[in-house]
């Protein structure tokens, strides 16, 4: 008898742990905590739509927390078309990360198009999209804090 459990329980297992290895791709097939993946538009002052701007290639993209969550920060670069992803392995809450974090775009504007201003970034809020899957809300301009 408690052979058969035993072997009901090791079944169940095997089939939950198929039944995950089955998932759509949507998320990534890395294991991580928290996932972060976009687009940074070569554009000024304007959040983002699609495609209304060409992509900032091998932008430096970093995730900057506030410090009660500041173990969720991380890094990437955009490829030659403006996406990026990074992903993290972290204790912080989804919630935390969603409220306390910004993606802030850490190369020169003036890298993508020397028309656009020396100084400033552009940032974006995060949106969950999907189990810990997160989207930028979309970047805009933030002007450099004056230092006079
Ligand atoms: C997160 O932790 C898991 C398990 O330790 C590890 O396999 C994975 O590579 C880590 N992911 C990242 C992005 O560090
Ligand atoms: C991100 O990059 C900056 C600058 O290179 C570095 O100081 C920081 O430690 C990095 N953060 C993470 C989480 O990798
Ligand atoms: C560069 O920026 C200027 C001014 O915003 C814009 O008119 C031009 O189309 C941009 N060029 C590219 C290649 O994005
Ligand atoms: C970029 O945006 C800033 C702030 O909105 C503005 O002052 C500046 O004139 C803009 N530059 C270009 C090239 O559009």
């Amino acid at each position: 008898m408690a052979s058969k459990i035993l072997q009901l329980v090791i079944g169940v297992a095997v089939v939950s742990v198929l039944a995950s290895a089955a998932a759509p791709p949507q998320p990534p097939r890395i294991q991580a905590d928290v996932v972060v993946m976009g687009y940074v538009p070569c554009k000024n002052g304007t959040s983002m739509k699609s495609s209304s701007a060409p992509g900032f290639p091998n932008a430096v993209v970093q995730l900057r927390c506030a410090d009660a969550v500041d173990a969720a920060a991380g890094n990437a670069t955009t490829d030659g078309k403006g996406w990026f992803r990074m992903a993290m392995n972290t204790s912080t809450a989804l919630s935390s990360v969603a409220s306390g974090c910004s993606l802030v775009v850490a190369t020169p504007l003036a890298t993508c198009n020397a028309s656009l201003p020396e100084t400033g970034t552009l940032e974006s809020r995060l949106r969950l999209l999907v189990s810990m899957v997160f989207f930028p809300r979309g970047f805009s301009y933030v002007a450099p804090a004056s230092l006079d």
